[in-house]
């Protein structure tokens, strides 16, 4: 049986003057809290950085599920799973030798995570699925909120589900882009078993409701894959 949904929502539809605030509103509801960081060289977006992060992880205890979208994750990634990242996912397009930055990661006591973004194919990386804890899938084209859900990439969400199952490994399998509630039951039909969900939850009028909603939706898709 798969373990229950994760439900993680992306700070970067909340208010950024008051995130502390937003993420405590979620806190009993969310599962992981989504850091989406950027930095204007992997994706033309910026948002914000390891100081930010640090204070913000002393502000709450929901576990952090770090999304690194920036070039060059091996100098960076370690310094977030220092400051207590649950999770520290960077992006395999950014990155020559991801089975080195996850051994580094897990060694600095995060999870490590390996995203996979819209142009690029998964068949590369199954080999390297032993040597991670989560993958996560982009349903949109990294780098802005608030982004259609692709459902064409569910083909990747199925071939990393059967690898895990195949394999019989304990990996986390997320979606994040336009994940709501009229998309996430095919995403978790697909395999997905954790969720980014940042318009859904932060555009919602009670956050926390949103997510119990989702995670609902999520858990009682049908688990064809
Ligand atoms: C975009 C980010 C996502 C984004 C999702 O590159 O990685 O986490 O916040 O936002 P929604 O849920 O609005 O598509
Ligand atoms: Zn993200």
């Amino acid at each position: 049986m798969r373990p229950a949904p994760i439900i993680a929502p992306s700070i970067l539809a909340a208010d950024f003057a008051h995130l502390a605030d937003e993420v405590r509103a979620i806190e009993g509801a969310a599962d992981w809290v989504h850091v989406d960081v950027m930095d204007n060289h992997f994706v033309p977006n910026l948002t914000i950085g390891l100081p930010v992060v640090k204070s913000l992880r002393a502000a709450t205890d929901i576990p952090f599920d770090v999304h690194l979208m920036i070039t060059e994750p091996e100098r960076w990634a370690p310094g977030y799973a220092e400051a207590g990242a649950y999770n520290v996912t960077f992006h395999a397009e950014a990155c020559d030798d991801p089975v080195h930055l996850a051994k580094t990661l897990r060694a600095a006591g995060a999870k490590a995570g390996l995203a996979i973004d819209r142009d690029t194919p998964v068949e590369p990386y199954l080999e390297l699925l032993p040597y991670v804890d989560t993958v996560l899938i982009m349903t949109i084209k990294a780098g802005f909120g608030g982004q259609s859900f692709l459902p064409e990439m569910l083909g990747k969400v199925r071939d990393v589900r059967r690898r895990i199952k195949v394999k019989d490994l304990e990996v986390r399998l997320e979606v994040d882009g336009g994940i709501a509630a009229d998309t996430i039951e095919q995403a978790a039909a697909a395999g997905a078993d954790a969720f980014v969900a940042g318009t859904a939850v932060y555009g919602a009028q009670d956050p926390a409701e949103a997510i119990r909603r989702l995670r609902g939706l999520a858990a009682e898709a049908p688990q064809s894959a």
